[in-house]
């Protein structure tokens, strides 16, 4: 399979990360969940009670803890500095304040700076919500993944339960639709469809039927899947 960039843009919990994975697995290509690098920013801001609002604060905790990857057969990690931060981002004070964190324009300059580093040697899939418009705009492959809050807050509900933590699926609804309306509405790189993207409403369908769509979509680009 030729070395080439998949960008994969969406809404919160439209199945981006799981399909993501699989195809990054597939073609033995590095994934990098740009997300995950936001709330990693917005976990150290909340140990070292940084105010959400405090642009340069947040900067220089992005400067004083590197956030890497690391890929293990438990699947891949997430480190600030030396700290597995992999579960810890996951939790529910972070997800509530990521937006807020994400969406200044010097966390988002410093942040796409490593991203477009990662991705430079190609062979690459990407997950976010600017990856096709501003991280990677010559991604051979743009993919836009959406899906209806119902079904994305009973997916992640689903995850929940699987993962023993609690939660209630109206809760999960509501925190959905205001990320939505955040994601989407900040001034700096908002979550928009890229010209050139595909778009797949994954609402009714399985992992593997968007995998396989997704797979459709780069053959009919002329890239062979091997
Ligand atoms: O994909 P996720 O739910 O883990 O992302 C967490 C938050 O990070 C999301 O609400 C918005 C932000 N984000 C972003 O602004 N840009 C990206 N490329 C990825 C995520």
């Amino acid at each position: 399979m030729e070395k080439i960039a998949i960008a994969i843009d969406g809404p919160a919990s439209s199945g981006k990360s799981t399909v993501a994975k699989l195809l990054a697995k597939d073609f033995q290509f590095i994934y990098v969940d740009t997300g995950a690098m936001y709330r990693a920013v917005t976990y150290l801001a909340i140990q070292h009670q940084v105010a959400f609002d405090q642009e340069e604060e947040l900067v220089e905790l992005i400067k004083n803890y590197p956030i890497s990857f690391k890929q293990t057969v438990d699947g891949q990690l997430v480190f600030v500095n030396d700290q597995n931060v992999t579960e810890e981002i996951r939790q529910t004070d972070v997800t509530a304040a990521v937006s807020e964190v994400s969406a200044h324009r010097e966390v988002r300059e410093q942040l796409v700076r490593i991203q477009q580093e990662l991705a430079k040697q190609g062979g690459i899939v990407m997950d976010g919500r600017d990856i096709g418009t501003t991280v990677l705009p010559d991604a051979e492959v743009k993919i836009f993944l959406v899906a209806s809050v119902d079904e994305r807050a009973q997916r992640r509900y689903k995850e929940n339960l699987e993962k023993g933590r609690e939660s209630d699926l109206e809760t999960i609804k509501e925190a959905i639709a205001q990320r939505d309306y955040l994601d989407s509405h900040r001034e700096v790189s908002p979550l928009v469809q890229a010209i050139d993207a595909v778009k797949i409403d994954t609402t009714g369908m399985t992992i593997k039927q968007v995998v396989a769509k997704i797979q459709q979509v780069i053959q009919e680009k002329g890239y062979e899947i091997s």
